[in-house]
């Protein structure tokens, strides 16, 4: 393990604050013993078909729990199920159609709500209009919008006739956007002709027709209207949105599909320059996020109101803002914009007039609100919370104490749920009644999960750090990268045999708890978003005066980990560094921004030419340097150390 993991190993050591279950929380949820873990112990696969038929409506009932040839799985068999009917046409047939499935709050104040009667038909409607587009089951369907209801409608719709989506978060450029189109080979695209964000509405439709230069496979484009900015429509190309729901049916049977139809791909970013298309099918997918969604959160749909932050762009929008809630039934919010619009209590605000009770966030926007000060949530009357939830990114204990005592009224639980976009659904997690936390750990695998950690040969161990790994198929698990089977048995069944490697190191205490201590590969981990040194360095490089690039993820004490860049120029060339971060921006997405870029006339390398990321890292993070001997050329370092000393990052 690197220096900084060996760090936080000693620091998490002396974490020894417990909280077993507040009382009254215990007497009311849904798990307080260990029923659950027992039960799936002594047969997980039966574990799973029970949530399986218990939590999801069949059509027709598998006849295999489990195909397990290793790396791929197949989970229920032969069985078939309606992923949009699960989530939608079941609540209303059972009388509640009228129940509240989407408190909507638009960043400028405006409101919608929005009831499953009126969702299921909206879903209806735009299935047949993605039919009417020509959308068949199978096709691809890419989705480029800001958080507004139309985008789970755009999602489910796709579902409802077994189409696979492929979300872009909007925040992405129009390089990003086209690539992924391309490499799905989607024939529709849904977008709006811009959202709001921190006041302003941002364009998205003009970064889509810059994407839809380059990528022959789409017909057709939808445009939802929410900015009101003006756009050009392409005639026979482009349609509005609401023009073309405005004189369709709303009949619309939802057919069944097979249990392994694929429901969609999400782009994640890994080792190399090349986003991968992680695949999630319909049956195991639908059961994972609702078991995970249900017991995780302890979910009482009669009576919760449930916000989750996240954006739908990302694998957590997906799981558990669109099918994990809406498969359970839940009352929810989603939010369009920025927590810092127009004040820094806007959360608070819409916890306090929605009266939430569960609220599930990142670990960067807590820091956030610690910097922002206590005084924000203090203006608001936050009782009605009751169970706080914490994803994307390892939590500190300082972070996880501040949430539970300044959101949680010092008495509600935090979940900490550790999963990726490629399990697809929370695996390491607390359950709030049943589970005596730690701050700062993601305590046990829920049951159903196998998780161990390793060492560096790939051998078991009970107690200290390593490496994260998964030993068992699991209904949820990506069925594998779109068009790239070999990366797939690569990136994640090669390093460890029989073992699915996460990418992340892990620590066991004494009492058995898993501590998560970040990614061990060159994936960065900025505000809880995943993005690959290797994209971005790709991105630098593709500037005409940029020779060379070395990207590092260095500690940041608010977004987890910041994007150091050093770079050389060509000989002769001179680039401004503001200039240069914005054509980042522009390759990738302002998210992929370097935060702070040193330029110098060479890159620390090895001998046999690599460059050494650790080393830059702790150049970075203003460490000591050990050993440099290693080096081609150790002047370099000694350079590259002065310059950081000298120049302030920029914010
Ligand atoms: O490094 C882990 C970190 O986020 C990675 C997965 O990123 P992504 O696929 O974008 O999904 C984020 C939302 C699930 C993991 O490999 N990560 C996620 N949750 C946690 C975490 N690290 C520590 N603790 C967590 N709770």
């Amino acid at each position: 393990m690197s220096n900084d993991e060996t760090t936080n190993i000693d620091d998490l050591l002396l974490e020894n604050r417990k909280f077993p279950p507040p009382p009254d929380f215990q007497e009311r949820s849904l798990v307080a013993g260990t029923q659950l873990y027992d039960e799936a112990a002594r047969d997980d696969e039966g574990f799973w078909a029970r949530q399986a038929s218990e939590l999801l409506h069949w059509d027709t009932d598998w006849t295999t729990i489990c195909e397990w040839d290793l790396p791929y799985a197949k989970w229920f068999v032969g069985g078939r199920l309606n992923v949009a009917y699960n989530c939608l046409d079941r609540h209303v047939e059972d009388g509640r159609g009228d129940k509240v499935a989407i408190h909507w709050e638009g960043e400028p104040g405006d409101t919608r709500t929005i009831t499953y009667g009126d969702l299921l038909v909206e879903v209806k409607k735009f299935a047949n209009v993605l039919k009417s587009l020509g959308v068949q089951t199978g096709d691809r369907v890419n989705i480029y919008l800001p958080m507004v209801p139309e985008a789970a409608v755009a999602m489910l719709a796709c579902a409802r006739i077994g189409a696979a989506h492929s979300v872009v978060f909007g925040g992405f450029s129009s390089q990003a956007l086209a690539d992924r189109i391309n490499d799905a080979e989607a024939k529709v695209l849904i977008t709006a002709d811009g959202g709001y964000r921190r006041g302003e509405v941002f364009p998205l439709k003009g970064a889509a027709d810059e994407a839809l230069a380059n990528t022959p496979s789409i017909e057709h484009v939808v445009v939802v209207k929410r900015g009101g900015n003006d756009v050009e429509m392409k005639v026979g190309r482009d349609h509005w949105y609401h023009d073309l729901m405005a004189d369709v049916s709303d009949d619309c049977p939802a057919e069944p599909m097979d249990s392994e139809q694929l429901l969609f791909l999400l782009y994640t970013s890994g080792t190399t320059g090349k986003p991968k298309g992680i695949m999630h099918t319909t049956g195991g997918y639908l059961t994972h996020v609702a078991y995970t969604h249900k017991y995780v959160f302890d979910l009482h749909p009669d009576t919760d109101v449930y916000w989750c932050t996240a954006d739908v762009g990302w694998i957590t929008g997906h799981s558990y803002i669109v099918y994990g809630p809406m498969a359970n039934g839940a009352t929810q919010v989603m939010y369009e914009g920025v927590p810092n619009f127009p004040g820094n209590d806007r959360f608070w605000s819409i916890v306090e007039k929605y009266k939430v009770t569960i609220f599930y966030t990142a670990p960067t926007a807590i820091r956030t609100f610690m910097k922002w000060g206590i005084e924000e949530p203090a203006k608001h009357d936050l009782s009605s919370l009751r169970l706080l939830g914490s994803v994307g990114e390892p939590i500190n204990p300082e972070a996880w104490m501040w949430y539970r005592d300044n959101i949680g009224a010092g008495t509600c639980p935090v979940v900490d749920t550790w999963w990726q976009t490629e399990t697809g659904g929370i695996m390491i997690s607390p359950l709030p009644g049943a589970t005596t936390l730690k701050p700062g750990s993601a305590t046990f695998a829920l049951p159903g999960v196998s998780a161990e950690v390793v060492d560096d040969g790939g051998q078991r161990i009970d107690h200290g750090g390593g490496y994260l790994t998964l030993t068992r198929p699991w209904p949820g698990m990506l069925r594998g990268i779109w068009g790239d089977g070999e990366r797939y048995r690569e990136t994640y069944w090669s390093r460890f045999s029989d073992r699915y490697f996460a990418g992340d190191g892990a620590k066991l205490d004494a009492d058995g708890y898993l501590w998560l201590l970040g990614r061990v590969d060159d994936v960065m981990n900025v505000s809880g978003h995943r993005i690959s040194t290797t994209e971005v360095e790709s991105a630098l490089v593709s500037h005409p005066s940029v020779a060379e690039a070395a990207v590092v993820g260095a500690n940041d004490p608010t977004t987890g980990q910041a994007i150091i860049a050093y770079v050389t120029l060509r000989g002769g060339s001179q680039v401004d560094e503001g200039d240069l971060r914005n054509h980042v921006a522009k390759e990738i997405g302002a998210i992929a921004k370097p935060k702070t870029i040193y330029f110098t006339p060479d890159l620390p390398k090895t001998r046999s030419g690599k460059i050494m990321r650790r080393l830059l890292r702790d150049v970075a993070e203003g460490r000591n340097l050990g050993d440099t001997t290693t080096l081609a050329d150790a002047s370099v370092v000694d350079e590259l150390q002065r310059r950081a000393a000298d120049s302030p990052s920029e914010d």
